[in-house]
């Protein structure tokens, strides 16, 4: 498969000045073809209508983690395609996934999240145990036809990895350890259970789910719509893998510039649009920066040592063993269908990208960043979602830093790329045979379950 003449993810992992961990070796890149898509996966209500039964209840979807609701009697509600969950830490250790559907007459027991001893319908009062079993009925003398040993609350599936809980309305569902390989093994030395959710963003977008997700899969949009990015993103030659029908994998490097445009910049300039005014880097070290590089330094070095100190000092972890790519670079592993989270020690972000309601062409974001609980210290509690207004923009949410605005750039393509789907005269999108493997295996798997052959 082509791939463009410049220097490549894994030979910038050999310039590293610590061993990249073997997983970040690990290459699968299968030959996925190059075949059109039809548009109607982006702009069909039917198409989406189908999409419910055939995939949606059918998939593992990351719905809190932990840390959300961290006491028993602490609960959360987990909204998609209609259906609404109460996902419930019901005693020390046990989570629970509840249908929040009241058996008597069908109002919904819960609405936004909170903690309870049980859960009462405000309606008429019939009510349930935290762990889902029934608990009373105020008119019970009526109703010798519901046993209350046959009235619990319906569970879906629930499992956890890395300090997430996630849930799949699928009884027959396969283990989620299976569904999220080789991502365990990847990120057993990550160590995402240890960490806490520092910020959450949400927003909504007018488009499908796939055209906000899809946005986020490859780092070639880099050149025409985030340009400030071309001096320290390795774009074009980012690295693609593709593990199963459900994980992919999407490397970006930091600190060498786009292929994509002819002039050079020296390290110096690439310094300062890595770690200067303005860039995450600069923020994340409250803007105490010297960017001026010792001779004979590589940007991506320098930036390495600085942020080895940094999180040494933030978290009271030695990092002194921890490889460049680790510490700065884009290492975003995608689970289908809608859930990406990076690894790494610098930068855990993790974004979840959801329909709103049942409309087809209306879809969310979520961005999380994640971060390490200090040694010795208590977990930190999460972080309030911050639902940003549809008429405000990503960059009115400080807490983004230099990511708002970015995402800003993100969403000024999206309703414009609806609209032009609807107006398609082909019919058809075209995906990059290398660069697009990630979306391409994303629409591969969705067509898989629309016609029931379960991806294995
Ligand atoms: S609908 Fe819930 S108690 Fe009647
Ligand atoms: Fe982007």
């Amino acid at each position: 498969m082509a791939q463009i003449d410049a220097i490549n993810y894994q030979e910038i992992l050999d310039l590293d000045s610590c061993t990249p961990p073997a997983a970040l070796r690990e290459r699968s890149v299968p030959d996925l073809g190059t075949e059109p898509f039809s548009v109607d996966r982006y702009t069909d209500q039917d198409f989406f209508d189908r999409s419910i039964e055939r995939m949606w209840l059918k998939t593992w979807q990351m719905a809190c983690r932990e840390e959300e609701i961290p006491n028993v009697g602490d609960y959360i509600n987990y909204d998609i395609v209609g259906k609404s969950l109460i996902i419930v830490r019901s005693a020390p250790g046990e989570f629970k996934a509840l249908h929040n559907s009241c058996l008597h007459r069908g109002r919904k027991l819960v609405t936004e999240p909170g903690h309870a001893a049980s859960f009462r319908c405000p309606f008429h009062g019939f009510t349930w145990k935290r762990d889902g079993s029934f608990l009373r009925n105020p008119v019970a003398w009526d109703f010798p036809h519901c046993k209350p040993s046959e009235f619990g609350l319906p569970e879906a599936k629930l499992a956890r990895w890395g300090g997430f809980i996630f849930v799949n309305f699928d009884q027959d569902a396969a283990p989620l350890e299976q569904y999220l390989d080789p991502i365990p093994r990847h990120f057993a030395r990550w160590n995402l259970e240890n960490k806490y959710i520092a910020v959450h963003v949400k927003k909504a977008a007018k488009c499908n789910w796939s055209i906000t997700l899809e946005a986020f899969l490859e780092p070639y949009h880099s050149t025409a719509t985030h340009p400030q990015i071309i001096p320290f993103m390795a774009d074009a030659n980012a690295q693609f893998d593709v593990y199963s029908p459900h994980v992919t994998r999407h490397i970006g490097a930091r600190g060498f510039q786009s292929p994509q445009v002819a002039r050079e910049y020296t390290q110096q300039e690439i310094a300062e649009a890595l770690i200067g005014p303005g860039s995450r880097i600069y923020s994340v070290l409250g803007g105490n920066v010297d960017t001026r590089l010792p001779d004979g330094v590589s940007a991506r070095s320098y930036t390495a040592t600085l942020l080895r100190k940094l999180l040494a000092e933030e978290t009271g972890i030695d990092h002194s063993e921890v490889s460049d790519t680790e510490l700065f670079d884009d290492l975003m592993y995608i689970v289908f269908p809608n859930f990406c989270v990076f690894g790494g020690f610098g930068k855990n972000f993790v974004f979840r990208f959801l329909p709103r309601g049942k409309k087809h062409d209306e879809s969310t974001m979520e961005v999380y960043f994640l971060k390490t609980v200090p040694k010795g210290q208590d977990r930190p509690s999460a972080a309030k979602m911050n639902e940003v207004p549809d008429d405000q923009p990503w960059g009115s949410a400080a807490e983004l830093g230099n990511l708002g605005p970015v995402l800003d750039q993100d969403w000024d393509n999206l309703p414009q790329t609806q609209e032009g789907l609807e107006a398609s005269e082909t019919g058809v999108v075209n995906y990059g045979h290398y660069l697009d493997l990630p979306i391409r295996r994303h629409q591969l798997t969705l067509d898989a379950y629309m016609r029931g052959d379960m991806p294995g």
